[in-house]
């Protein structure tokens, strides 16, 4: 038992059936049916491998993608695959989740073997829990088809899915009120690390803040600068765009137009208040980048032109922020500082990325975004601790106690 949580070693698990969730969600290619990272997929390898070994008759759920990020919401088929080639060892799939054709599966399961369901958020109670648009209490999670169709079948539960574990939705905290429970061992690693660092991070300490989750963005800026942690916040992506709103900076109307058709005009307000308090610690852009025809022009604050997109922060900022986090001690990332997928844009999120593979602070990153961007610039192995989880970091960084642990603590008590 580690913080209240039951480990897989507390279980025999050989010719039992284990129900595993895992976080295996990846930027999808939907056009090719495939996935463009597998560096989620990797970090769970672990936990499966051990428990396939162990005999267990193991059975996964994951999620892949939602109705917000669409582009995403897609069947887990791809990642079977993907599963198989990393485990070395057959892990099957069936287009079912928790219908007659999963149940019939899984009873068919023998020790050792593997079998991935669909992508749980097919199930329309998974999906409108998501982002808590309907609020269920863990004992009524335990009701929905999901659990009443999957947990007679089981005879453990183990979430491995620490980056899911801010959700609070039935295959991630339902399982847990009615199986006996256990974390996986990237759960206990993430959860172990994290604990051991927010307690005394050492100084300076330096969070880069970018991508497009806006909402995940602004919960860590502001619990972090409340908690007195961060000595530098270091914007980019919109994130950056929506502070310098806020201070009354130019960034064209372009940009403005775009952050209120995505509906975060509310952040403009919001941020004006948290740069007001804060803004000692916030480092604001001081130039910034769009594209013309796919050619990259950058130009400092008030000189964007009205219908340009910023796409990236410029190469003057870019070097300000490299200073930051070499002469940081610790470097937390979460997002990337612009479209960096693509050539044109990419300058700004590269070179924060080579700044963190110089660095001697500790690194560490979070989010699906920055695991690729991390691959993508070769500094995998540079980084101190890569994170599989993004909005799940933040909400760890706020000290709420998550729904998934909640749910474990609670399934530490279950026979
Ligand atoms: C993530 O990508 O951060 C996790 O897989 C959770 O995904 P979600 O934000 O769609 O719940």
């Amino acid at each position: 038992m580690r913080f209240g949580i039951r480990t897989i070693d507390e279980f025999d698990v050989n010719d039992k059936t284990v129900l595993c969730r895992i976080d295996i969600n990846q930027p999808v290619d939907r056009e090719k049916g495939t996935l463009k990272s597998t560096a989620r997929i990797q970090a769970c390898v672990p936990t499966l491998k051990e428990l396939s070994d162990k005999g267990a008759k193991l059975v996964l759920m994951a999620h892949q993608g939602s109705d917000i990020e669409y582009k995403n919401f897609y069947t887990t088929e791809p990642h079977s695959k993907a599963l198989s080639e990393l485990l070395g060892r057959e892990v099957q799939f069936i287009p079912d989740v928790c219908g007659p054709a999963a149940i019939e599966k899984i009873k068919s399961l023998r020790a050792g073997e593997i079998l991935l369901l669909d992508n749980v958020r097919f199930m329309s109670e998974e999906q409108t829990l998501f982002e808590l648009k309907l609020c269920l209490t863990h004992e009524q999670q335990a009701e929905t088809l999901l659990v009443r169709k999957l947990a007679p079948l089981a005879d453990l539960y183990v979430c491995d899915a620490f980056a899911a574990s801010h959700r609070d939705q039935p295959s991630l905290c339902g399982f847990e009120q009615v199986l006996p429970s256990a974390m996986g061992r990237l759960f206990e690693k993430e959860y172990c690390v994290l604990s051991e660092l927010m307690d005394a991070p050492e100084r300076p300490c330096t969070f880069v803040l970018g991508g497009a989750k806006i909402a995940d963005a602004f919960l860590m800026m502001e619990t972090v600068l409340r908690a007195g942690v961060a000595d530098h916040i270091l914007p980019g992506g919109l994130v950056a765009n929506i502070l310098l709103a806020a201070k009354g900076e130019d960034i064209g109307q372009g940009s403005i137009d775009f952050i209120m058709k995505s509906n975060y005009g509310e952040y403009i307000e919001k941020a004006k208040g948290l740069y007001e308090q804060y803004k000692k610690y916030i480092v604001l852009p001081t130039d910034l980048a769009y594209t013309v025809n796919g050619v990259r022009k950058e130009a400092k604050l008030g000189e964007i032109p009205e219908s340009a997109g910023i796409t990236d922060i410029g190469a003057e900022t870019s070097a300000v922020y490299q200073e930051y986090i070499r002469t940081s001690k610790t470097v937390f990332v979460n997002g990337p500082m612009g479209i960096f997928e693509e050539e044109p844009t990419e300058y700004g999120t590269k070179a924060v990325w080579e700044a963190l593979g110089d660095t001697d602070a500790y690194t560490v990153i979070g989010g699906g975004d920055s695991i690729t961007a991390t691959t993508k610039y070769g500094k995998t192995d540079a980084i101190s601790y890569i994170c599989t989880g993004g909005g799940a970091l933040i909400r760890f960084l706020t000290g709420e106690e998550l729904p998934v642990v909640k749910a474990l603590r609670h399934g530490a008590t279950v026979k």
